[in-house]
C-alpha cells in the first residue's frame, strides 16, 4: 500500500531522547494507574508472538500512542519492525521523538474509522497486529468493520491480539465488586500522587513541545472519544466472522482480557 507523504513520519528528533524516555515513562505510570497488570498483558503478548510467528516479526501497533508495544517488541526481539498507527497528534509526537533515529520503526497518522485507513500504512501485509487499552474506543459496529479490515492485513499463520477491557455481562455483581475493590486501590496510590488521565494531559499541555498537538488532540477527540467494551466472547466470534482460522482468549484478569486471532 502507499507510504502517503503526508501521513507517514520517519521518526525526528525534536530534543534529547531522555526528555521523550521521561514522556514515556510517565504515560506508563498513568497507565499502569489503571491497570496495575499492564506489564504482565504485554508479556504474555509477546510470548505469543514468539510462539505463533517467531521473533523477527513485522509488527503493527494498532492505535499505538506512544508505542508502549514497539517499546517491547523492539527490546525483546531486536530483528523485529514495527509501523504504530494512531491519529493523536501528541503522543505520536512523543512517539516520534522516543524512536528517533530507530529506521525499525515508522509511524502513521490515520483514524481507524476512516474506510482507507489501511491505505496510509508501508505494508499490505503483516505477521502480528498488537492493540492495547484501545479498541473500546470504538463502538462495536465500527470495531466489526476495523475487524473485517484487519484481517487481510494479517500474513497467513500470523496474529492479531488485543489486550482490553472486557467485562462478563453475565456476572454484573462479580464486576461491581472488582470494580469498587481496584478503584479503592487506585484512590489510594492517587492519594500516594498517582496522575491519572486528566492530570497527564494537563501536564503534556504545559509542556512547550507538546502544547500545540495536545489543543489538536483535543480538538479531534474531546477529553476521551466514545465507545463500548463488549465481552470476550464477542471479540472471538468476531474475528472469525472476519476470516480468522481460530480466535479465543489467551490471557485475563478480573476486568480485563487478551483475545487472540489466528490467520
Ligand atoms: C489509552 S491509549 C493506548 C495506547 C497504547 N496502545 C498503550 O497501550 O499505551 C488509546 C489510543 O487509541 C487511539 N485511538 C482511539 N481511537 C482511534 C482511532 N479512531 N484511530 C486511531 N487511533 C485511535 C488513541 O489516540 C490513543 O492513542
Amino acid at each position: 500500500m502507499a507510504n502517503t507523504a503526508d501521513t507517514a513520519h520517519t521518526a525526528d528528533a525534536a530534543t534529547g531522547t531522555g526528555y521523550w524516555q521521561a514522556w514515556q515513562d510517565s504515560w506508563d505510570r498513568q497507565q499502569e494507574w489503571y491497570m496495575p497488570d499492564r506489564e504482565e498483558r504485554f508479556r504474555v503478548m509477546l510470548d505469543m508472538v514468539e510462539a505463533l510467528v517467531g521473533t523477527t516479526p513485522r509488527v503493527l501497533d494498532l492505535a499505538c500512542g506512544t508505542g508502549s508495544i514497539t517499546d517491547r517488541v523492539l527490546k525483546r526481539f531486536p530483528g523485529a519492525t514495527s509501523t504504530g498507527v494512531d491519529l493523536d497528534p501528541a503522543l505520536l509526537t512523543i512517539a516520534e521523538g522516543h524512536f528517533a533515529g530507530d529506521a525499525r520503526v515508522t509511524f502513521v497518522t490515520a483514524d481507524l474509522k476512516d474506510p482507507h485507513w489501511r491505505d496510509a500504512l508501508p505494508h499490505d501485509s503483516y505477521d502480528a497486529v498488537l492493540t492495547a487499552t484501545a479498541l473500546h474506543w470504538l463502538h462495536s459496529d465500527d470495531l466489526s468493520v476495523l475487524y473485517g479490515q484487519l484481517a487481510p492485513l494479517v500474513a497467513p499463520g500470523g496474529v492479531f491480539m488485543n489486550a482490553d477491557h472486557m467485562p462478563d455481562p453475565a456476572t454484573p455483581r462479580i464486576d461491581a465488586a472488582e470494580h469498587a475493590h481496584r478503584h479503592a486501590g487506585m484512590d489510594r496510590a492517587r492519594t500516594a500522587g498517582a496522575v491519572d488521565w486528566r492530570e497527564w494531559w494537563e501536564l503534556a499541555a504545559a509542556d512547550p513541545l507538546l502544547a500545540e498537538p495536545v489543543r489538536q488532540r483535543f480538538a479531534i477527540y474531546g477529553e476521551h472519544a466514545d465507545g463500548d467494551t463488549p465481552p470476550e466472547a464477542w471479540h472471538t466470534a468476531a474475528l472469525l466472522r472476519a476470516g480468522f482460522a481460530e480466535a479465543r482468549t489467551v490471557w485475563r484478569s478480573p476486568s480485563d482480557a487478551l483475545v487472540l486471532g489466528l490467520k
